[in-house]
């Protein structure tokens, strides 16, 4: 067993019904395999729907899956009564799709490819989180969880639009915190580079990312999904509108300069 792979840990999620958007891999998947693992059942999205067909067979009966974009407002809608014909209910929502085309300083961003991250990122987990709200979540409570960065902390060069992104993302959470307490919690998930596709270029030089993070590793998806089952769990039911950030240590401290 590898050091990051820990065990399903003491949070349960037992008669629980998660919608997860972005879980054809990477985080979102590693998500829907920690709460099926901890007695939920899951409905999980993304654009390719091979990809899901594929992810979501080894969950078996717990899981189903939809094929779309969460920029397509009526898929939301479809997936959360998708979750409430199969499995009877929904307790959770994951916002984990993301995206971050915009390459390259601020001030000569396409606005294309700007308003694309915002469309992602930021719009899509509102859309996303009022389908829930109205399919379940208003009448019997749960959590949302949004997945943002560490860049919505401290913005990396040349990738502005994806942090402001996920800096409007968080103030998303907690703005929804407020409004939708005492029975639905909302927090926000913030990693630092984690392995997954969308994180493979910025890993062609992996030691240098080691060398940044006191914990002397880069971040596995397993990682991100052991604090979503806690952020969903009743061991976090005194828990709305955080960010827990997920880094190794690296926000701490920098590592030289
Ligand atoms: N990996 C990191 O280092 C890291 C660090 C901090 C935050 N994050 C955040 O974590 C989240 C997941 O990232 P990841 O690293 O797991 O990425 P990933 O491995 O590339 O997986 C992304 C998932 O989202 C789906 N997806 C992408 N765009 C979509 C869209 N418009 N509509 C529906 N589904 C979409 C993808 O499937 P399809 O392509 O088939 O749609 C895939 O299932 C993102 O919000 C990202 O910003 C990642």
């Amino acid at each position: 067993m590898n050091r990051w792979e820990q065990p399903s840990g003491g949070f349960r999620l037992d008669g629980q019904v998660a919608v997860i958007t972005g879980a054809s891999r990477g985080i979102g998947l590693a998500i829907a395999e920690a709460f099926v693992g901890a007695g939920a059942k899951v409905v999980i999205t993304g654009r390719n729907a091979d990809a899901l067909a594929s992810a979501a067979e080894p969950l078996g009966a717990d899981a189903r899956w939809l094929a779309g974009s969460v920029g397509n407002d009526a898929m939301a809608d479809e997936t959360c009564a998708l979750a409430l014909d199969a499995f009877g209910g929904l307790d959770i929502l994951v916002n984990g799709a993301g995206t971050n085309p915009q390459f390259g300083p601020l001030i000569d961003a396409d606005l294309g490819a700007y308003d694309k991250v915002m469309a992602t990122n930021v719009r899509a987990p509102l859309v996303w989180s009022q389908a829930a709200w109205r399919a379940s979540l208003r009448d019997h409570g749960g959590s949302i969880i949004n997945l943002a960065s560490v860049a919505a902390l401290q913005p990396v060069r040349d990738t502005g639009s994806y942090a402001i992104s996920k800096a409007a993302l968080h103030q998303l959470t907690r703005v929804l915190a407020g409004e939708l307490g005492p029975n639905v919690r909302v927090n926000t998930l913030a990693p630092a580079i984690v392995r997954t596709k969308f994180s493979e270029v910025l890993l062609s030089d992996e030691q240098a990312v080691v060398d940044a993070y006191p914990l002397g590793r880069v971040g596995e998806p397993v990682d991100v999904a052991q604090a979503a089952l806690y952020l969903s769990s009743p061991a976090a039911s005194w828990v709305t509108g955080t960010m827990l950030v997920l880094d190794g240590g690296g926000m701490a401290i920098r590592a030289r300069y």
